[in-house]
């Protein structure tokens, strides 16, 4: 027997149920938010993001050329075909653009705990809005994500930082466009390679004063907060060019307050964020305490649309993986029953077998869970063994007897109580007494 391709995760049902009621809650909340889902292609022209995203997405592609002899590749991510979307049809969309997605993305990564080579991401972006007030609109939509899971401030926390920021502070120094997207480059992996590895990477890419470059780049990234900004560019000469950028800075953080999330929310110039495309503020979620892995990413991404289809168009987004947040929600125990079991479970004397059918066909017409033992002429106490391996809530027996009476003996499988029902009245009792299962959902805060 051949496994699955390392990094690709086979769903069984119960698994596959989790995933189905994390997919339910991103769905319900983004239409609070009013987002319309979309969809696109999930292989694309392999060129779509070795442009677009950067040298790090385009080294983890799974790429290939198709019988045609085209160049193509398993989308990494969603926002390069929702770009190109858009902008095909920019001039007749209501502004601004509020489109969702929830789909499987691909990335040739070494497989680990909360990282895989197939996962699932919910993406939110706003398109057609330049006031950062988009921006916060974003960010208190991801928080209302993570709260309705049930998780809290402490288990998780969102970074915020700001590219224009940055590339402000780099331009002062002189380094061009391209050369500033490379020093954020390098910023972005700081923590993971290391101080002197950095300024050997800042001495290849600038030719002034590294040390002094350096400087700069430690101080900025210490700020963690507005006064923290206020202070660092009061000192430099960009202190004009800087005023109005921090105003939009007290917009997105005026949003986050205003729905109770200040708590959650922390400004770590830090984050800079690995994809090419973005352009200005960016944030990240992840969960608290040591393994502190990545639950969400997103920013703004004000120049992608353009570039893809001419169109000049302001964007921001974000995406939640599925893989780190269902082992949150795991370990947190916030995964309630998402089991797919039937409500109810038929058995049938096999000289009543029509009435018996007509009973089950009956009551899935009416959207309930309902099985019945295949078998031609099994014994009712076999039929009884089925049913209560199903996990069905009920058993209801139909039987010459019942036929004759016009009724249904029905038993409830956890207490064993039995009931006799009027057979025109087994699907409404049914949907009184017992949860209609067909949906699994989560707990949420807003019903708790
Ligand atoms: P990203 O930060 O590359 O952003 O991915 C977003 C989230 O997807 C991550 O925080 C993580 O939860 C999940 N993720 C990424 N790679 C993997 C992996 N190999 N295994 C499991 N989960 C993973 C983007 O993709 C941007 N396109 C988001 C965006 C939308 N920006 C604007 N709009």
């Amino acid at each position: 027997m051949r496994p699955a391709l390392p990094g690709f995760r086979e769903f069984y049902p119960p698994e596959c149920a989790l995933r189905n009621a994390i997919f339910a809650t991103f769905r319900r909340v983004v239409r609070r938010f009013g987002f319309e889902e979309f969809d696109g292609p999930t292989l694309e022209p392999l060129e779509l993001f070795t442009d677009k995203s950067g040298p790090e997405i385009a080294s983890q592609l799974f790429h290939f050329a198709d019988r045609g002899g085209r160049a193509v590749a398993l989308r990494p991510e969603m926002t390069p075909t929702l770009a190109r979307m858009v902008g095909a049809r920019a001039a007749g969309l209501r502004r601004p653009i509020r489109w969702s997605n929830v789909g499987e993305a691909f990335r040739y990564e070494r497989p680990q705990k909360g990282r895989l080579r197939s996962f699932y991401q919910m993406n939110a972006d706003l398109l057609g809005e330049e006031d950062a007030a988009a921006d916060g609109e974003l960010v208190v939509l991801l928080l209302s994500i993570l709260e309705e899971f049930g998780l809290t401030v402490n288990d998780f926390y969102l970074r915020v930082s700001d590219r224009q920021l940055w590339s402000l502070f780099l331009g002062s120094f002189g380094l061009a466009d391209s050369a500033i997207g490379q020093v954020l480059s390098a910023i972005d992996k700081v923590e993971r390679e290391g101080e002197e590895e950095t300024k050997k990477k800042l001495g290849e890419i600038f030719h002034g004063n590294v040390a002094q470059l350096w400087a700069g780049i430690a101080a900025l990234r210490s700020c963690n907060g507005t006064d923290d900004l206020r202070k660092f560019f009061s000192s430099t000469s960009l202190r004009e060019a800087t005023e109005k950028r921090l105003t939009d800075w007290d917009r997105l953080l005026e949003c986050v307050a205003s729905a109770g999330f200040s708590a959650h929310v922390a400004v770590d110039m830090t984050v800079v964020r690995g994809l090419a495309y973005y352009t200005g503020f960016v944030f990240e979620a992840f969960e608290r305490g040591e393994k502190g892995r990545a639950l969400a990413g997103g920013g703004r991404y004000d120049d992608l649309v353009e570039k893809l289809s001419g169109t000049p168009l302001a964007a921001t987004g974000f995406a939640i993986g599925d893989v780190t947040l269902a082992n949150l929600l795991v370990e947190k125990g916030l995964i309630s029953d998402t089991s797919q079991q039937p409500i109810a479970f038929v058995l049938m004397e096999d000289a009543v077998r029509q009435a018996g059918l007509a009973l089950v066909h009956g009551l899935r017409k009416k959207d309930l869970s309902v099985l019945w033992d295949l078998a031609d002429n099994r014994s009712l106490a076999r039929q009884m063994g089925r049913a209560d391996r199903s996990g069905a809530a009920f058993a209801l027996s139909i039987g010459v007897e019942e036929v004759a009476g016009d009724f249904v003996t029905v038993r409830s499988m956890a207490s064993g109580a039995v009931e006799r029902v009027a057979r025109a009245e087994v699907g409404d009792w049914l949907a009184r007494h017992g949860a209609v299962r067909l949906s699994p959902s989560l707990p949420s805060s807003s019903s708790s």
